[in-house]
């Protein structure tokens, strides 16, 4: 069976929709393996994102990542990396599919398209590497 990392951002926190967010997961069929609330830093963020580094976005991903709590999910099921992308829709809230969850709960009116409420890991390599950082 396949594990993701999938991360409730901190707008998803805020805003109250870990439940919601949880719901549709489960709703899924997916298994929660474990899950943490965690006040991510500087270095989490830093290994987590570095793919990312140097690029514009870097810098303001980083600082909303570090403004409030983040669910953290490890979450099994059959093709669950896939399946949970597909799940969360694609990254810009705005135009991202209605039945996804960044679709259906992500805000257009003043959002950023760094909160797009949550995160689920690209790859079975970014997987393990993810789940090693946020589940040490
Ligand atoms: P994740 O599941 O969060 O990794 O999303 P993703 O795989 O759809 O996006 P990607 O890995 O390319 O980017 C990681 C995160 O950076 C995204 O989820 C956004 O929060 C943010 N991001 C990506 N592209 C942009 C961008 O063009 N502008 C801004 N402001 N943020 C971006
Ligand atoms: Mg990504």
């Amino acid at each position: 069976i396949e594990e993701t990392l999938v991360l409730v951002k901190p707008d998803g926190v805020a805003r109250g929709l870990t439940g919601e967010i949880l719901r549709r997961i489960e709703a899924k069929g997916y298994s929660l393996v474990d899950i943490r609330l965690v006040e991510a830093d500087r270095d989490l963020l830093a290994a987590h994102y570095a793919e990312h580094e140097g690029k514009p976005f870097y810098a303001p991903l980083i600082e909303f990542m570090e403004s409030g709590p983040t669910v953290a999910i490890r979450l099994a099921g059959n093709r669950v990396i896939e399946g949970f992308r597909s799940l969360a829709g694609t990254t810009d809230p705005t135009t991202a599919a209605p039945g996804t969850i960044r679709g259906d709960l992500g805000r257009d009116w003043g959002a950023k398209v760094q909160q797009n409420l949550v995160h689920g890991s690209d790859s079975t390599e970014s997987a393990e590497r993810e789940l090693a950082l946020w589940f040490r």
